[in-house]
């Protein structure tokens, strides 16, 4: 089996909660991405501030990162959507180590719009992405199928071995 690792970023849990359940489904590792600073967590600041980072692609510094990237083959990606983005901390992830030919997966979780976006930008920015899957947070009802979109993409990996 490949050796494979979960990096994710999530502000509010829900990308957390579909990271764990892929990783665990994938016999994966996982690591969770922090920024140094925060963005604020309530009012208008949490959709400007975050919102503004994600739609320039800035790039904030990372939280260190425990994990060796280097000792796995696979590497799958989870998001939130900001602004039809992906979020900062995943620029931040792809600046500062080069793995992006070793992303064959990535997953994205919205309140319900602009993954499209988010995928076709991430598309062109990792040569070997192969799958994706786009889940919504928990007050979107089609979160009810999270869980099925997550089996299928982490049997798709698994199959693509
Ligand atoms: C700063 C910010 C910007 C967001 N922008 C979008 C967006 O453009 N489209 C969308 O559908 N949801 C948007 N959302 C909602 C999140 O994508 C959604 O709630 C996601 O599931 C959050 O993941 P998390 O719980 O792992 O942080 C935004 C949320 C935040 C905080």
């Amino acid at each position: 089996m490949k050796k494979r690792v979960v990096v994710y970023y999530s502000f509010e849990g829900n990308t957390k909660k579909a990271a764990e359940q892929l990783a665990e489904k994938l016999g994966a590792d996982i690591v969770e991405l922090r920024t140094v600073e925060e963005i604020p967590r309530k009012g208008f600041g949490k959709f400007f501030v975050g919102g503004g980072l994600a739609l320039f692609k800035k790039c904030p510094p990372l939280q260190d990162i425990k994990s060796d990237m280097d000792k796995y083959e696979e590497i799958i990606l989870g998001t939130p959507i900001w602004a039809g983005k992906c979020t900062p901390a995943i620029n931040s992830f792809l600046k500062a180590y080069p793995v992006g030919e070793k992303v064959v997966a990535v997953f994205t979780c919205s309140g319900g719009g602009g993954n499209k976006g988010c995928m076709k930008d991430l598309s062109r920015r990792l040569s070997a992405l192969k799958y994706s899957t786009a889940l919504t947070d928990s007050r979107n009802q089609a979160s009810k199928d999270n869980e099925l979109h997550i089996q299928k993409l982490a049997e798709d990996i698994m199959h693509g071995e």
